[in-house]
C-alpha cells in the first residue's frame, strides 16, 4: 500500500516521504480501515511515540498521522462492536503505524460508527481537536454554566472547539491569540478577544478555567489568572508551577467511542464546526506539509 513514512526525528516534515509500505496486520479486538482522509498534527513528530513502540524498541520507519475517517474492511480476531464496510472515525493508536496510508490497523474501542450525513474530511478533522477539547473542558477541567474560561490560542484547531463547546455549555468564553486572529476566533463564539503580541493577557481578570494550547511563558503567565478553586489545563506540557489555590493539569488526549459520538452529533446538527484548511490527496502530502507559507486551518490528506 501507499503510505507517507518518517525516519529520522530531527527532520520534522520535511523528512516524510510517499513510500509502498506492507498492508497491517488486524490483531484482537483491531479493524483494519480502509483510510478515505486522515489528519495530522506537526507536533506528533517530536511524540516519542512516533519513534518507538510501547516497548521503547525504534519502529521506523513509522506512518505518522493518528485521525482518520474511513471504512472497516477486516475484523482481528474476537473484534466487537464494528462490522466490515461500516463507515468509521476516530483516533489510531500513538505507537503504531497511523492514518496517512491506504490502510491502518486500530483498536476498535478507539473509532466511533460516522453517519453516512458526516463527509470523511469533516470527520477525520475532529478527533485530536476535539476529543481534546471536551476532555481538557469537562474531565480535566470540570467545566459548569456561568463560569469564565480563558483560551489560548481560540482560532486554532484545538481552541475553535474548546471554544464552541465552552460557549455551549454556557461559559463565558475569553479567546486568545494573534491580532489577525480576531475575527475567527469570534466567529466560533468567543464573548472577547485578546491580543496576546499586544500584551493584553492580564485583561481576562480572574477566571476559573484557563485552556493552555501555548505553554511557555504564556501558559507561566495565566497560572496568576486562574481564581480560587480554579483550573488551568495544558495540552502543551507539564505547567512549571501551580495555581496558588486551583489546580494545573497536563494532559495527553485519549480515544473514546462515547465522546466521539456527541462530537459528531454536534457537527451533523450544526452546533460544532472544524477548521478545515487545505485538503489535498496522499501523492501530494509531502508537499501539503510542507507549504511555502503557513497555510489557515487543518491539513486533511484524501485518499479514494
Ligand atoms: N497534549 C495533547 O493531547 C495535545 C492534543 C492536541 C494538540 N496538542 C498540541 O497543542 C498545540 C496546539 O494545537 P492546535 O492543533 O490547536 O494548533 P494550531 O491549530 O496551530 O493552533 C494554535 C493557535 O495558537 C496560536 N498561537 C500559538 N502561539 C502563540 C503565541 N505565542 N501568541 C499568540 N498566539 C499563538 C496560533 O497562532 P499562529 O498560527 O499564528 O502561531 C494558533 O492560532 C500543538 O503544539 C499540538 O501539538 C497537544
Amino acid at each position: 500500500m501507499k503510505a507517507i513514512t518518517v525516519t529520522d526525528p530531527d527532520a520534522g516534515t520535511a523528512g516524510m516521504t510517499l513510500t509502498e509500505q506492507p498492508e497491517p496486520h488486524a490483531s484482537e479486538n483491531d479493524v483494519i480501515v480502509r483510510v478515505h482522509a486522515s489528519g495530522f498534527t506537526p507536533g506528533e513528530l517530536t511524540w516519542s511515540a512516533t519513534w518507538v513502540d510501547r516497548a521503547g524498541r525504534d519502529r521506523t520507519p513509522s506512518i505518522p498521522g493518528h485521525e482518520l475517517a474511513g471504512v472497516v474492511t477486516e475484523l482481528g480476531l474476537g473484534t466487537t462492536g464494528l462490522s466490515v464496510g461500516q463507515r468509521v472515525f476516530g483516533l489510531a493508536d500513538w505507537t503504531r503505524n497511523g492514518t496517512l496510508a491506504e490502510f491502518v490497523a486500530v483498536e476498535a474501542r478507539n473509532l466511533a460508527p460516522l453517519s453516512a450525513d458526516i463527509d470523511f474530511v469533516t470527520a477525520a478533522s475532529l478527533p485530536i481537536s476535539g476529543l481534546t477539547a471536551w476532555q481538557g473542558l469537562f474531565d480535566h477541567g470540570h467545566l459548569r454554566s456561568g463560569e469564565r474560561v480563558l483560551v489560548h490560542g481560540a482560532a486554532g484547531g484545538v481552541g475553535s472547539v474548546v471554544t464552541q463547546l465552552a460557549r455551549e455549555a454556557g461559559a463565558y468564553v475569553i479567546g486568545t491569540g494573534r491580532a489577525a486572529d480576531q475575527e475567527t476566533a469570534l466567529g466560533f463564539g468567543a464573548n472577547e478577544f485578546l491580543d496576546l503580541d499586544a500584551g493584553e493577557l492580564a485583561a481576562a481578570g480572574p477566571v476559573n478555567l484557563v485552556f493552555d494550547v501555548i505553554g511557555g511563558d504564556i501558559g507561566d503567565r495565566s497560572v496568576d489568572l486562574v481564581r480560587a478553586g480554579g483550573t488551568l489545563v495544558t495540552i502543551a506540557g507539564p505547567p512549571t508551577r501551580q495555581p496558588a489555590d486551583g489546580r494545573g493539569v497536563f494532559f495527553v488526549v485519549e480515544a473514546d467511542r462515547g465522546q466521539l459520538t456527541q462530537l459528531a452529533t454536534r457537527v451533523r446538527d450544526g452546533r460544532l464546526r472544524t477548521g478545515v484548511g487545505t485538503v489535498r490527496p496522499l501523492d501530494d502530502a509531502v508537499a501539503a506539509f510542507n507549504p511555502a507559507e503557513r497555510p489557515r486551518g487543518k491539513t486533511i490528506i484524501t485518499l479514494g
